[in-house]
């Protein structure tokens, strides 16, 4: 069988790393968003033959966790071990496919900086001086007075702290020739390459100054190893990750077989925010300790809100979790990979997203699938016809089309480029349902004459169908097999990457099974107006679900509609909630009980014109927690457009009566 240039045996590898998140707060859409980059980067390359490792891990020390476990009322260790418990959970639900989770409170890491520092400071690149300066806080950052803009800090914008203390500091000043060295002899070192141009004029040439490399004012870090009133500054201690985790030094000066394997890293992905301390302070910092420098750092953009950043003030964070729950795992993925141009900032909008899954994965693809499988059923008993090669115009132009897809996915990898290649595969999703245009099976099986030609219609159709499933695999982890199931072909040599490099791999005879439609076609303003929802914190059930109800019979039982615990409820109190401007927080009188409910109304009504108001509460809904408070049940209301009106009862009636 052909092979490409990038096929490898099983020994070479390939070494990927996510940034190490801060577990300070429940991770976002955002930083899922990095995490699936690099899944299809590490899924593309094991299915290329590489021997990947993919790590990601907590960034777990410095002063702002020690805070945010201050005001939680909890130790910092028993605070992040909460949160890092959820990042394991979020990504187990997105099917990240990592080799290792590395904490920066483990001991394997803790020992490993502890030896990097001492040796860095044996040998005079780090010493003892005195630092007094601005510090942001929730960037872990230093600044001089220069750096800061218009005295916030410049990555954040928020304020600074001055401060003052004794402190080590690195002599950075020492390796930056060395460093544009390598930038020059490494092209592809920065990318994209826009970011190397923003380091050099913005940071090396405006003069690096030695970094402060611990701290005293606080102590929730990695002592300072002979100095136990210093941490050491969490940046040094965040970026050792990417070779403590691979064993560096583990044992008494040795480092482990891992680490001779995997080190340099092939790629860190990194937001652009912190490509600073991947392309600076990171090659600096090995350079000192004599290691080899990673061969690309990947700056990507971020996802934003059409009101700008995702922050818990704005009430604008996109919890994937729920969007998981309602499209399934793939919609999501497949959006976020090929919205965004893999660099670019990109904007998430519920239109944007129900629209692309509703386009490409209901439409195109799903279509294409129901349509092929529908036809084998109906015209050839859904058995797989015989293959007969290059037999039409069309069946030329689609073959071509299908080797030069694989060609362009494999190019567009390499470069990172998801978007890209998610692109090149949907065209040839469309060259599939265009075909069936061209070719109109449906009269081809009215003439007997022409029971060759169908076949051989059919046959391309599946033999499409299979090199798209296998070409789908790095970016969507269940999708593969459902087509696979319907294909009637297992995981094994018809899945592979060498199997799609050449056209007419399905063997005839196999026996297809037409299931249900891959993705359910969504009705766009009910689905925007759900992740809506979804973003001020309502609960919403799965597409499917609903969908099963109605498609079954298009009514529901009377059984069902009782299932539903509805009662008058009178509004006590209503108060809005911390930190989330959609949100109020209502206090219930149900008649033999008194409830809280958190509801999404806030922008519909002010706190006083509720109080008193009779309304109609679900009572026997799960309770749930929404920005920390608490909420049980939950209260009806009208919405569309933009308006929303409570369902209030007209006449006087008592409390807790039922409403059927
Ligand atoms: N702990 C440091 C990284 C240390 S790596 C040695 C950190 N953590 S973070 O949790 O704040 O961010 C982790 C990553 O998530 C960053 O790459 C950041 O760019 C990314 N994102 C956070 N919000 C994001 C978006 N809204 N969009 C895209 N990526 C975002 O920085």
């Amino acid at each position: 069988m052909e092979r490409s240039v990038d096929a490898v045996g099983g020994n070479q590898t390939y070494y990927i790393t996510t940034p190490i998140y801060y577990p300070s707060d429940k991770l976002h859409i955002g930083h899922a968003y990095t995490t699936i980059a690099g899944d299809a980067m590490a899924r593309y390359k094991r299915l290329r033959g590489y021997d990947v490792r993919y790590l990601t891990g907590t960034d777990e020390h410095g002063q702002k966790i020690q805070k945010r476990a201050q005001a939680a009322g909890k130790q910092p260790q028993e605070f992040v071990d909460d949160i890092v418990k959820g990042i394991k959970e979020l990504w187990s639900k997105l099917d990240i496919s990592y080799d290792d989770f590395i904490r920066t409170t483990e001991d394997r890491h803790k020992k490993v900086v502890q030896k990097v520092f001492k040796r860095l400071l044996d040998q005079g690149d780090i010493y003892l001086g005195e630092y007094e300066g601005w510090y942001c806080v929730p960037c872990e950052s230093f600044f001089t007075e220069r750096q800061l803009n218009e005295g916030n800090c410049p990555d954040c914008g928020r304020p600074v702290e001055k401060i003052k203390e004794k402190s080590y500091f690195f002599r950075m000043s020492k390796y930056v020739d060395r460093l544009l060295a390598y930038y020059e002899e490494n092209p592809g070192f920065i990318q994209p390459e826009s970011r190397k141009n923003e380091m050099i004029q913005n940071f090396i040439k405006p003069g690096l100054e030695d970094l402060s490399v611990s701290r005293t004012t606080f102590d929730w870090g990695i002592q300072v190893p002979g100095d136990p009133e210093h941490v050491v500054y969490v940046w040094l201690d965040a970026l050792t990750n990417y070779i403590s985790a691979l064993g560096y030094l583990a044992e008494e000066g040795e480092s482990s077989e891992l680490f001779a394997k995997y080190w340099p890293a092939d790629v860190h992905l990194v937001g652009k925010e912190i490509v600073r301390f991947h392309t600076i302070y990171w090659p600096i910092f090995l350079m000192a300790l004599d290691l080899p420098l990673p061969k690309k750092v990947f700056g990507h953009g971020w996802l934003l809100m059409k009101d700008g950043k995702m922050s818990k003030s704005k009430g604008n964070v996109v919890d994937p979790v729920p969007l998981i729950d309602r499209y399934g795992l793939d919609a999501l993925r497949y959006y976020l990979l090929r919205e965004v141009p893999f660099g670019a900032d990109g904007v998430f909008t519920p239109e944007a997203f129900v629209e692309r899954v509703n386009a490409d994965l209901a439409n195109d693809l799903g279509n294409l699938l129901h349509r092929t499988l529908t036809m084998v059923q109906k015209y050839h008993q859904g058995v797989v016809p015989e293959y007969v090669p290059n037999a039409t115009a069309h069946d030329r132009e689609l073959e071509q089309l299908a080797k030069d897809t694989v060609k362009r996915v494999e190019e567009a990898m390499e470069e990172l480029q998801f978007s890209i290649a998610l692109t090149a595969i949907w065209e040839l999703v469309r060259a599939g349902n265009r075909y069936i245009e061209h070719t109109q099976p449906w009269n081809l099986a009215k003439d007997p004459d022409k029971h060759r030609a169908l076949g051989s219609v059919l046959y391309h159709l599946l033999e499409v169908l299979r090199i798209v499933s296998v070409l789908i695999q790095p970016f969507m982890t269940q999708t593969p097999k459902k087509m696979w199931e319907q294909l009637g072909i297992g995981e094994g040599e018809l899945t592979s990457w060498e199997s799609v490099e050449r056209f007419g791999v399905l063997p005839a005879g196999i026996q297809t099974s037409k299931g249900n439609p891959l993705f359910p076609r969504l009705d766009i303003k009910e689905e925007v107006e759900a992740i809506l929802g979804m973003m001020r914190g309502t609960v919403t059930k799965p597409v499917e679900e609903e969908k099963k109800v109605s498609e079954q019979e298009g009514y529901i039982s009377i059984d069902e509609f009782f299932q539903t615990d509805l009662r008058v409820a009178e509004i006590l109190e209503a108060a809005p909630v911390k930190n989330a401007n959609r949100l109020l927080k209502l206090q219930l009188d149900l008649g033999t009980e008194k409830r809280q409910v958190v509801s999404g109304i806030a922008e519909y009504y002010r706190p006083e014109e509720l109080v008193g108001q009779k309304v109609i509460c679900v009572a026997n809904l799960k309770p749930v927690k929404l920005r920390g408070e608490k909420s049980e049940g939950m209260i009806l209301a009208a919405s569309e457009n933009g308006r929303l009106v409570l369902a209030t009862v007209s006449g006087d009636i008592p409390n807790g009566t039922r409403v059927k």
